[in-house]
């Protein structure tokens, strides 16, 4: 029973044809689409903002899952409320208020994020737990695709353990393939964020090379 989730990250997708290619992988059999804003200084890169992500939107049929590499976080939060997030997920490392900036996420009506760097200890949200959704945990340092998955099978271990038996999911997010896959889904993930595995070899023209990547992982 594949109780993983795959949430293709479109930072590895064609940049002049986002909506075409949300409209491949899902047709694939994307879980999630995993969306990543960067801002040039959160993270030494910058993608898009809320005006591209609500473009977007008409084009997810399943979930889209917006992960914030930005700080601040809280003057967007509404930005991205009604650009049409269903996740967003802010870094713990992005300002003092994380506690605050998830209970803003929630009051936007949307599920609440929180991400973890890899230098970050699990116990950043041990008192978080009640007010998140999902647990974002960073296998890269956050900024490109396509880098060499770092591994936090022990972090990974102590947040299923922290979680206990509430409703929140652990994704992983970076240098996720076939290999590594196995490794964080025995730890306790359940939703797997691939950028490069997923869209390496295919296109729009040949998006069946995307599902077969999927599947692979
Ligand atoms: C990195 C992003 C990741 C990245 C994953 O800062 O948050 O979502 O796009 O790409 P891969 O799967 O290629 O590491
Ligand atoms: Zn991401």
């Amino acid at each position: 029973d594949r109780s993983i989730k795959i949430a293709p990250s479109i930072l590895s997708a064609d940049f002049a044809n986002f909506g075409q290619e949300i409209q491949a992988i899902e047709s694939q059999g994307a879980d999630w689409v995993h969306v990543d804003v960067m801002d040039g200084h959160f993270v030494p890169n910058l993608t898009f903002g809320p005006q591209a992500v609500k473009a977007f939107r008409p084009h997810v049929k399943t979930v889209m899952d917006v992960h914030l590499m930005i700080a601040p976080v809280d003057p967007y939060i509404d930005a991205y409320a009604d650009a049409g997030a269903d996740v967003l997920t802010a870094h713990v490392e992005a300002g003092p208020h994380i506690h605050r900036t998830l209970q803003a996420i929630r009051g936007a009506g949307m599920m609440s994020g929180v991400a973890l760097n890899p230098g970050t200890p699990a116990e950043a949200v041990a008192h978080l737990l009640d007010l998140t959704d999902v647990v974002c945990v960073m296998t890269v340092n956050p900024g490109f695709g396509g880098q060499k998955f770092i591994d936090m099978t022990g972090k990974i271990r102590a947040l299923r353990e922290m979680i206990g038996d509430r409703p929140i999911h652990i994704e992983i997010d970076g240098g996720v393939d076939p290999k590594t896959a196995p490794l964080v889904a025995e730890a306790g993930a359940d939703v797997l964020v691939a950028g490069s595995a997923v869209f390496r070899g295919g296109s729009v023209e040949h998006p069946e090379v995307y599902g077969e990547n999927i599947r692979n992982i």
